[in-house]
């Protein structure tokens, strides 16, 4: 499928977004471990999170979806069975890698097998710690890639430091650890996302988080069985923050959005780039903050990412990348070699893409150097089948010059159903819905450039 985009109209919008894909992965496999019949409500329908659900049923939970955002999962106690045939995770990394986890603590073996590009991505860092718990992993693709053959059984908790920042790991771990004797600790490099100590926490498995930010599960536990409203994802939101905040007086509200502050640094990079940005948290009754962001846009200003940031907004540099591109000034993106290894070598493809545009750009061992602001054309652009490299250059091709083709834009599905249908507001005024500011007064936007 192609996704043809043009010129963005005037933006001032209010939307909502699809439930967060994290959330919804952790919240099914969680419902599936406890006491009883869970509803899951704002589930993401999305390719991704489905290879989660079809994953479960495999495993022998029944898991009914009355409606495409609501699930109801009957827990049986973390009693799985064993599947019947190998467990397809397509190119979801998170369903790979959080069953591995869960997998390592069944008696049964399984194997895990998914498509061509997830197969290339690194499975050590899970392997590794899941086989010094007991288990064997076994990976059968060349250096230690997938598919992974899972021997679980009686697993013993450890204190590990994995290498790598990856909220994957940890809840790999924490799922392990539910079912290992003993507690099981994982101590890593920078923080990252908390989403599964969340959920566990909210259906009452208890874990702690120290200061240094280690966080432990104590085994043996039963996740209570609860209802769940799963907040829209602020990945998603992402896409859309940027293409109103690089728009001069672009006005757009977001509304029922996740707001866990480990996933809401690309705010704090919209604000130093310039752009009004403002967000109120009015829910945070189920363990998950959820509000309103809105954004105010204007010329951006380049800026600098890096270090312990890069964690919390990783999914989101792509999209920075587009702001990047659009601010003035030379913006730098460094401790970001983890992107080599998503859906695609996002280094690499945002600096083809961006170059295709016309946009000047260095390419890093683990970042980029973008040179702004570029006077972007339209091109044919290659999606590299990677989600959130089609949607990031879906939103540059909304401030370029002339049409912006993306190829093989189907992967879109992995994560954000209904983005075109977002995208289609932007550039066609006659259907948008005029919002009003809702988070305090704003100031105008300044209204020459500089
Ligand atoms: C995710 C964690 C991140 C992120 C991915 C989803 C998760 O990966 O890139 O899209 O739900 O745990 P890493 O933890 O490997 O960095």
């Amino acid at each position: 499928m192609e996704l043809r985009v043009k010129r963005a109209s005037r933006i001032d919008l209010e939307i909502t977004v699809p439930g967060d894909k994290s959330i919804s992965h952790r919240a099914v496999i969680v419902a599936a471990l406890s006491n009883g019949v869970c509803t899951l409500r704002g589930f993401l329908p999305s390719e991704d999170c489905m290879h989660t659900v079809n994953a479960m049923r495999a495993l022998g939970i029944k898991i009914e979806q009355p409606e495409p955002t609501t699930l109801l999962v009957h827990g049986k106690r973390r009693l799985l069975t064993a599947p019947d045939k190998e467990i397809n995770c397509g190119n979801s990394g998170t369903t790979m890698r959080l069953l591995a986890g869960l997998l390592a603590g069944q008696k049964f073996e399984s194997r895990l097998v998914s498509d061509s590009a997830l197969s290339k991505r690194p499975m050590d860092r899970v392997i590794a710690p899941l086989s010094e718990m007991g288990a064997s992993v076994v990976a059968e693709g060349p250096e230690r890639t997938p598919p992974l053959r899972i021997q679980g059984g009686s697993l013993r908790g450890i204190h590990y430091q994995p290498s790598v920042a990856s909220a994957q790991v940890k809840g790999a771990m924490l799922l392990a650890g539910l079912f290992a004797r003993g507690k099981t600790t994982v101590k890593q490099p920078i923080p990252t996302r908390n989403h599964m100590e969340k959920v566990l926490n909210y259906f009452l498995v208890r874990t702690t988080t120290e200061d240094d930010g280690s966080v432990t599960i104590f085994g043996e536990q039963v996740p209570e069985s609860r209802d769940f409203d799963i907040p829209g994802d602020i990945s998603s939101a992402a896409f859309w923050l940027v293409a109103a905040g690089a728009q001069r007086r672009g006005h757009l509200l977001i509304r029922d959005v996740g707001l866990n502050d480990t996933r809401t640094a690309l705010l704090g990079v919209l604000l130093r780039m310039g752009a009004q940005v403002r967000e109120a948290v009015d829910d945070v009754e189920q363990l998950e903050p959820r509000g309103v962001v809105e954004v105010t846009g204007v010329p951006l200003k380049a800026t600098v990412i890096q270090g312990k940031e890069v964690p919390q907004l990783i999914d989101e540099l792509p999209i920075l990348s587009i702001a990047g591109a659009l601010a003035s000034g030379k913006t730098t993106i460094r401790h970001a070699e983890e992107l080599r290894v998503k859906e695609s070598d996002r280094i690499a493809a945002i600096a083809h893409n961006l170059r295709a545009m016309g946009a000047q750009v260095s390419e890093l061992s683990d970042g980029l150097e973008i040179h702004g602001p570029a006077p972007l054309h339209g091109a044919r652009l290659p999606s590299f089948g990677d989600h959130r490299i089609a949607m990031a250059f879906a939103v540059a091709g909304l401030f370029a010059e002339g049409e912006t083709v993306i190829q093989d834009a189907e992967c879109i599905r992995e994560s954000y159903p209904g983005f075109e249908a977002v995208l289609e507001e932007f550039t066609n005024p006659k259907r948008m819905q005029i919002s009003t500011p809702v988070i305090g007064s704003l100031a105008p936007a300044p209204a020459e450039e500089g």
